[in-house]
C-alpha cells in the first residue's frame, strides 16, 4: 500500500493515476485549451483532448467560440478528425450524420422515420452535439467539463483585480511557439514557479541577488507565483525595449514582471510591454505540449518594423523553456523511482509557489475538496 506521499509522487508517471487525474481534476476546473486565434473565422473548427476527452472548439456564425464532446451522437465516432476553416456543417465520416455549428443535427443520411429506417420515435431536436462549457479570456480558450466549476469571471477574479490598471484589451497575438516535453505537466507548472533554479539553469537571467528580488504572489488558490519585483527592467533580453508599453501603471509596475500560474494549466508573464500565455496539454503522464502565445500592445502586435522585436520576446523565452526542458526529462526521467518521493522538503524562500501549486493539486486528488 502507497503512503499519501508515494501516491501523489506516483501521480507523476502512473497511467491509472493519470486518468484519475483526468476525473477529478481536470473535468472539474476551468481547463486552457490554447489561442482562439487557431479559429480565425465562422466555420473554423478544431479538434483538442481536455481531461482525456475529445472536444470540438469551433466558431460559429456570430464570431462566438462554442465547444462541443467529439462524439457522433449515432454511434458514438469521432466526428471532427482534423482542423477545418469556414464550413456550415460537420460531417461524421462514418455514416454521414451532419451537425451545424451551433450542434444541431442537420442531416441523417438514409435515416428517415418515414419509411421505418429510423426507429418511430426518433427526433433529430434530441441528437445534436452535446455542448461543454466555453469562456474565452485574453485570447485564450477554457473549458470545464463537467459544468460545475464556479463562473468564469470569479475564477479570473484574483487576476482581473491585480492587474486593473493594465489595459489588458489592448493586447493582440504577435508570435506563437509550440514545444514538447517529455515530462508530467505538473513538473513544468511547479518549475514555473521555482526560483531556486534560475542562476543554475538560466544564467542569462542574472545573478543569484536578481533572482531573489520577487515577492510571493499566491492568491485564492487558483493563481501562484511571484512577481519580480523590477523583472521588466532586469530582464531586457526578454522584452523588446522599443515595443511600447502600458500607461497608467504605478511606478512599482512599470519595471515588475508577474510570473503566474492560473491553476491548474496556464503560465502566465505580464510586464509591461508585453503578455505570454502558455496552455499545457497533458499528453499521458509522462509528456506534455507547451503552447506559447505571445501578446504586444496595440499595432505593436503586428507592425512590420518591429517585427524583429517580437520574435527576440518569443526567442528568449523558447531559450529559457527549452533550457528547462533539459531538466524537466531528468525528474521525469527519476519520477518512478522509489527514492523520489522521498525527496527533501521544498525551500521556503525560493520554492514557496512551487509549495502552493503542489498542495492545491494534493487537494483536488486526495479528494478534499
Ligand atoms: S457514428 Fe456518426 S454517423 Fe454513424
Ligand atoms: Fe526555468
Amino acid at each position: 500500500m502507497r503512503s499519501q506521499q508515494e501516491q501523489l509522487y506516483a501521480a507523476y508517471h502512473d497511467p491509472v493515476l493519470y486518468e484519475r487525474e483526468n476525473d477529478v481534476l481536470f473535468a472539474h476546473s476551468w481547463v486552457n485549451t490554447g489561442s482562439a486565434s487557431r479559429m480565425a473565422g465562422p466555420g473554423d473548427a478544431i479538434p483538442v483532448t481536455v481531461a482525456g476527452l475529445p472536444l470540438i472548439l469551433l466558431r460559429d456564425e456570430n464570431w462566438c467560440i462554442r465547444g462541443f464532446h467529439n462524439v457522433c451522437r449515432h454511434r458514438g465516432a469521432r466526428v471532427l478528425r482534423a482542423p477545418c476553416q469556414g464550413e456550415k456543417l460537420l460531417h461524421c465520416a462514418y455514416h454521414g450524420w451532419a451537425y451545424g455549428m451551433d450542434g444541431g443535427l442537420r442531416g441523417t443520411p438514409h435515416w428517415k422515420t418515414g419509411d421505418r429506417s429510423a426507429p418511430a420515435d426518433f427526433d433529430p431536436q434530441h441528437y445534436g452535439l452535446e455542448p461543454v462549457r466555453v469562456a474565452v479570456w485574453l485570447d485564450q480558450v477554457f473549458v470545464n467539463i463537467d459544468g460545475k466549476a464556479p463562473k468564469f469571471e470569479q475564477f479570473v477574479a484574483p487576476l482581473t483585480s491585480r492587474w486593473q490598471s493594465y489595459d489588458l484589451s489592448r493586447f493582440s497575438l504577435g508570435q506563437q511557439r509550440t514545444l514538447t516535453a517529455d515530462a508530467n505537466w505538473k513538473f513544468v507548472i511547479e518549475n514555473y514557479l521555482d526560483t531556486y533554479h534560475l542562476p543554475m539553469v538560466h544564467p542569462q537571467l542574472g545573478d543569484v541577488a536578481a533572482a531573489r528580488r520577487f515577492t510571493d504572489v499566491n492568491i485564492d488558490d487558483t493563481v501562484f507565483g511571484i512577481c519580480y519585483t523590477t523583472g521588466a527592467a532586469d530582464k531586457p533580453k526578454s522584452s523588446g525595449q522599443h515595443l511600447r508599453q502600458f500607461d497608467r501603471l504605478s511606478d512599482a509596475q512599470q519595471v515588475s514582471q508577474d510570473i503566474l500560474a492560473l491553476y491548474p494549466n496556464t503560465l502566465i508573464e505580464l510586464q509591461p510591454r508585453h503578455m505570454m500565455m502558455v496552455a499545457i496539454e497533458p499528453d499521458g503522464p509522462a509528456r506534455c505540449t507547451e503552447h506559447l502565445n505571445f501578446y504586444f500592445i496595440d499595432e505593436d502586435a503586428t507592425d512590420p518594423k518591429l517585427a524583429d522585436e517580437r520574435q527576440r520576446t518569443a526567442e528568449a523565452w523558447c531559450e529559457i523553456m527549452n533550457q528547462d526542458i533539459e531538466v524537466l526529462e531528468d525528474l521525469q526521467a527519476a519520477a518512478h523511482s522509489p527514492t523520489a518521493s522521498r525527496a527533501s522538503d521544498i525551500s521556503p524562500v525560493w520554492e514557496q509557489g512551487t509549495a502552493a501549486f503542489r498542495s492545491r493539486v494534493a487537494r483536488a486528488l486526495l479528494d478534499q475538496e
